[in-house]
């Protein structure tokens, strides 16, 4: 359940709001290389993030030592990079290409989509560092769905039940594709999350969450007691 400890910034202005996540971004990131060499980030994709990776790009491409940051993602389609629908394409041509020395490792969405997740599991336990053999991301870009999904966990999603897997293929009956994921333990290993979404319909599904008893929605799945939870959120950003 999401409780009301989790830090929640509510913005009715568009610029405030991806400025907002962007400085949670950053501060995160920080905080973490002022304690150690190498920090571990891990993005969504969708539409949400795009003006702030352009914000990252424009105002925060020297803010840090990029070199120092692995960049991961917490899902992709299965597409090639160089589609429009692509994660990672999406972040490499708005970020990537503008942080100089930074370490990155996509999900390959033009293999099998089950080979991929198998893939990606290995680069995982292979660059991060593990708890209880989990990987530990240090802060998570999270977005969420009108249908309150998150990730690629969607509702009624057997994904939603992994408990040992790292990384699935989930097939999305209303893309009629597959999607390649990070699961639920990984999602809850992560010392900070950060999600950020807006619009009506997504800002009034959050505020009945806040306020239910009951658990409905993948986003309600996840856990929040041992990592910082941050909720960036617009009714209707102008
Ligand atoms: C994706 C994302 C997904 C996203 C939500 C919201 O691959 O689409 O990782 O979980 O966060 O679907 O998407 P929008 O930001 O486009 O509304």
């Amino acid at each position: 359940m999401i409780n009301t400890k989790s830090d929640i910034f509510d913005f009715s202005k568009f610029n405030s709001f991806n400025e907002k996540v962007a400085e949670l971004l950053i501060n995160s990131l920080k905080r973490n290389l002022s304690q150690k060499q190498q920090t571990y980030l891990a993005l969504s994709g969708g539409n949400t993030p795009k003006p702030i990776f352009e914000l990252l790009a424009n105002e925060h491409s020297k803010t840090i030592d990029w070199s120092k940051v692995m960049i991961f993602w917490v899902d992709e389609r299965t597409v090639p990079q160089s589609s429009s629908e692509s994660n990672f394409g999406n972040a490499k041509r708005i970020l990537l290409n503008s942080l100089d020395g930074v370490k990155f490792f996509r999900m390959r969405g033009e293999i099998d989509a089950k080979d991929a997740a198998k893939e990606y599991e290995q680069i995982l336990l292979k660059h991060l560092p593990l708890k209880k053999g989990v990987p530990v991301f240090d802060v998570m870009l999270l977005g969420m769905g009108d249908d309150g999904h998150t990730a690629s966990l969607f509702p009624n999603s057997d994904v939603l039940r992994e408990k040992t897997k790292f990384v699935k293929a989930v097939w999305v009956e209303k893309n009629n594709s597959y999607r390649l994921t990070l699961t639920i333990p990984v999602i809850n290993k992560s010392k900070s999350r950060i999600f950020a979404f807006h619009g009506k319909t997504k800002y009034k599904l959050f505020k009945n969450i806040l306020e239910s008893s009951t658990i409905d929605y993948p986003i309600q799945m996840l856990e929040y007691k041992n990592q910082k939870n941050y909720f960036i959120i617009g009714k209707d950003l102008k």
